[in-house]
């Protein structure tokens, strides 16, 4: 079966689709810096699907090691990739390490793919791009905003060249994937997201005061013209979301791609305000949650949430797991990993 190359691949969502690879029996070849990971995610990976993935430590910012690997492994028949830094208040607080991590790595691989006789790339993208979108649900060709931090514009510039590049080169075939926001973990609660330090997003905060971590949650704003005057998202679950890569993988590598540069939006089409997300952990967890409402964050945009119809009608993909499914299955990994 053909070799897959996951970049990231012991990364939240990287590990999550390398399992749903192997499912599908593809061979996957894993490269990462475990900078914002450990081994024990490989572990956790071979324990889900009883194959171990081959595994390279490789930071891609060292051009050389890079050019070394795709010399080792010509036989790869597709990459995604996920490598990348991901954290939207640190980008700004450190722009020059998102540009020189979140793009230079990116052209380092585009370059070794112009060598290929042909190739098939999926990019991990973000609804990021959008902004606050005029309109809603959210479709593809709704307007790109200017970013509203380093991070979400390494991904617009990433996403524009990959589309440069692919004017050129029509050897490369690539699949940009706006990701709306992921959560939730594997139900067998051996891999899932592994925030190190505080966490920035909402659902492993509320596991991890749920669990005894943190002391509560605050809730950034209540005064928002949304129903509950609190901030809407489309909460996708991670596994939802590895199944859609395969499916974007499978659509290059069978050539039925439109073009060989094309975007979608991976949510379930449904916003969730973040005390429904909260109410839903309650009742999921039968924990009661210590929140409290306070300041707005800056820079959250107020409500986003996908128009899923391009993802289901040409990828033939939709998300079938809810919003109880993921706060199920990430309350679950919580105790796991605390050993509760
Ligand atoms: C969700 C909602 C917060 C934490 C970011 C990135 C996006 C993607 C997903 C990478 C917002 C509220 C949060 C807390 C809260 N990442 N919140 N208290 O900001 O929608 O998206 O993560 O691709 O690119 O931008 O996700 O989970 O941080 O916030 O009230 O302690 O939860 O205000 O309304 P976000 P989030």
């Amino acid at each position: 079966m053909d070799r897959i190359l996951v970049t990231g691949g012991l990364g939240f969502i990287g590990s999550h689709t390398v399992v749903e690879l192997q499912n599908e029996g593809y061979e996957v070849v894993i490269i990462d810096n475990l900078s914002n990971s450990s081994l024990d995610v490989l572990e956790g990976i071979t324990s889900i699907t009883g194959k171990k993935p081959f595994f390279e430590k490789l930071d891609l910012k060292d051009k050389e090691h890079v050019e070394g690997f795709f010399k080792k492994h010509e036989d790869i028949k597709g990459i995604i990739h996920f490598a990348a830094s991901k954290a939207v208040g640190e980008s700004v607080q450190e722009p020059l390490l998102y540009y020189e991590n979140n793009i230079s790595t990116l052209v380092y691989i585009l370059k070794e793919l112009k060598k290929m006789s042909s190739s098939n790339f999926i990019f991990s993208s973000s609804c990021t791009v959008y902004g606050q979108a005029d309109e809603l649900p959210i479709t593809e060709n709704a307007p790109i905003k200017p970013a509203e931090s380093p991070y979400g514009n390494t991904k617009q510039i990433g996403e524009e060249i990959i589309k440069d590049t692919c004017k050129i080169a029509p050897n490369i075939k690539a699949i940009a994937l706006r990701y709306f926001n992921p959560v939730g973990s594997h139900e067998s609660a051996k891999i899932g997201e592994l925030p190190i330090g505080v966490p920035q997003n909402l659902v492993p905060f509320i596991t991890q005061t749920a669990i005894g971590i943190r002391e509560q949650l605050s809730v950034f704003g209540n005064d928002y013209p949304t129903p509950d005057g609190t901030c809407i998202r489309d909460y996708i679950h991670v596994v939802d979301l590895a199944k859609a890569h395969v499916i974007a993988l499978k659509r290059l590598l069978e050539n039925k791609h439109k073009s060989n540069y094309e975007t979608f939006n991976l949510g379930t089409g449904k916003g969730s305000s973040v005390l429904e997300v909260i109410h839903s952990f309650e009742k999921v967890s039968g924990e009661k949650l210590n929140y409290k409402i306070v300041g707005r964050r800056e820079g959250d945009v107020i409500s986003a949430y996908a128009d899923t119809k391009k993802a289901n009608d040409e990828l033939g993909w939709k998300s079938e797991l809810t919003l109880d499914d993921a706060m199920r299955s990430a309350w679950k990994w919580e105790q796991v990993v605390r050993g509760k």
